[in-house]
């Protein structure tokens, strides 16, 4: 007979049992909210519909259109099975040199041509997920900081803190200063850090803004740099939503406050993008570390062995992205389609009274709803997420998640979607809004 000994529960590793996932963030609850009960015109009307996915479907028709139109860029080139071989056999960790030409000149053309990259520069990894990570691993130790901007990309916490054990400080900015970053809230954030003996290692700014749905100003561009170089410390930008913005002359790349200071002090300085988002492809894992400085680049060429993309997915994107007639279309067209849906959303919520920061990229708007908070707490504005959640049955994601300092503020997005759910979207908050303003005047009435 078996003798049953006691074993205690095997351990595992500090990154497996840390709660730094931030996995149990509304962000994440809502999407599981909306995955039990999803949206559909004909078989479920009263579901509940996600605008919390910063997804872009607004242009896919084009990416079907050309691999319509050019079939041998998704089978295996022009060598039928000699294509297969390559594709199939061993890859460097370089990457397909033609397809990082191409996400060179690309990531040149989203910027109207007035930044140029250099293709031995761009380092693959799959996604901008990866590229944060790795970038972090690369930039600090465990325990070290970075200054993260608020509010900020809920991912953030994920990428940046979890396995790499480095933590984020965040810089406080309000709607005092439409969310911009000041000098004020960068000293302050790197005098507390120090305060708690944490050695700040680097800011890490995204432009455009993911949850703000803005660009950063040159000037505040040129104030970030100044601080990181008077520090001594790290700057990267994420710039993942560069080809998302839809009056091109309003988006500034580092890369460009870079060219007019003739790079005198790029070493530290490391952009991030990937094609999640201009391109709609979050499924193919392709993004990019663009680094200025060369010990960076080698070191994330080698830490990229642990996140490739594949043969294929480079192959056909290569395709598509030297493609200079489907380039030139994409981004324009991706763009107005962008704007056409930000101003329905606006002008919609307008209409139901609500108002949201002016925005300019992204495939979300900034909207505010402090004015309905019964508490102006963190409490009150997850309360308000809920029976949004709940009653209205919308997804949307609550500042309090992107770390916002200010109560009552929500990012909602509009590009996951077709127009139609859209329409039925914002009919939603304004019967909601409507209900609100009559219970508010019965509590009045019962009050007099
Ligand atoms: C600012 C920002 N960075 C990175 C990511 C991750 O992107 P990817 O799908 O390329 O990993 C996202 C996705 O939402 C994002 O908004």
């Amino acid at each position: 007979m078996a003798i049953e000994i006691e074993q205690p529960s095997v351990g595992l590793s500090r990154v497996a049992v840390s709660e730094t996932h931030g996995e149990d963030s509304p962000y994440f609850a809502g999407w599981k909210a909306y995955d039990e009960n999803p949206y559909d015109e004909i078989k479920n009307p009263s579901g509940v519909i996600q605008m919390g996915l910063a997804e872009n479907q607004v242009s896919f028709d084009l990416l079907e259109e050309f691999l319509e139109k050019n079939p041998e860029a998704s089978g295996w080139g022009m060598n039928g099975t000699s294509g297969f071989r390559e594709n199939a056999l061993f890859q460097d960790y370089h990457g397909l040199k033609t397809f990082r030409q191409a996400m060179a000149s690309f990531m040149g053309k989203i910027r109207g041509g007035r930044a140029k990259f250099d293709p031995d520069r761009v380092v693959l990894t799959a996604g901008a997920t990866a590229a944060n990570e790795l970038l972090t691993f690369i930039l600090a130790d465990p325990g070290d900081a970075l200054l993260v901007p608020t509010p900020y990309y809920p991912g953030f916490d994920r990428d940046l803190r979890w396995r790499t054990g480095v933590k984020i400080v965040p810089v406080h900015c309000d709607s005092s200063s439409n969310f911009q970053v000041t000098p004020q809230a960068l000293e302050a954030a790197y005098e507390s850090a120090q305060s708690m003996n944490i050695k700040v290692r680097g800011v890490l700014i995204t432009n455009p803004s993911n949850p703000l749905g803005a660009t950063i100003q040159r000037s505040v561009l040129e104030e970030i740099l100044d601080f990181a170089t008077r520090k001594n410390i790290h700057l990267v930008s994420d710039e993942i939503y560069s080809g998302s913005v839809f009056t091109s002359s309003e988006f500034i790349s580092i890369a460009e406050i870079l060219e007019t200071r003739d790079y005198r002090d790029s070493e530290r300085v490391h952009i991030v993008y990937s094609l999640s988002k201009d391109l709609g492809l979050p499924g193919f894992r392709v993004g990019t570390i663009y680094s200025y400085n060369d010990q960076v680049v080698t070191t994330a060429r080698r830490m990229s062995s642990f996140t490739l993309i594949s043969s294929q997915t480079q192959h056909l994107l290569a395709s598509m992205l030297s493609n200079e007639k489907f380039t030139e279309n994409y981004i324009r067209t991706n763009r107005e389609r962008l704007r056409k849906r930000y101003n329905m959303i606006i002008e919609g919520l307008r209409t139901a009274g609500i108002e949201c920061l002016t925005g300019n990229a992204g495939l979300f708007c900034w909207m505010n709803l402090s004015p309905l908070l019964e508490k102006p707490t963190r409490e009150g504005e997850l309360t308000l997420w809920n029976s949004i959640l709940q009653e209205v049955k919308l997804n949307i994601s609550p500042g309090s998640s992107c770390h916002c300092s200010e109560p009552g503020w929500f990012r909602v997005c509009f590009a996951n979607m077709s127009e139609q759910t859209l329409e039925v979207a914002l009919k939603r908050i304004h019967d909601f809004m409507e209900q609100r303003k009559i219970e508010r005047e019965i509590n009045i009435i019962s009050t007099l």
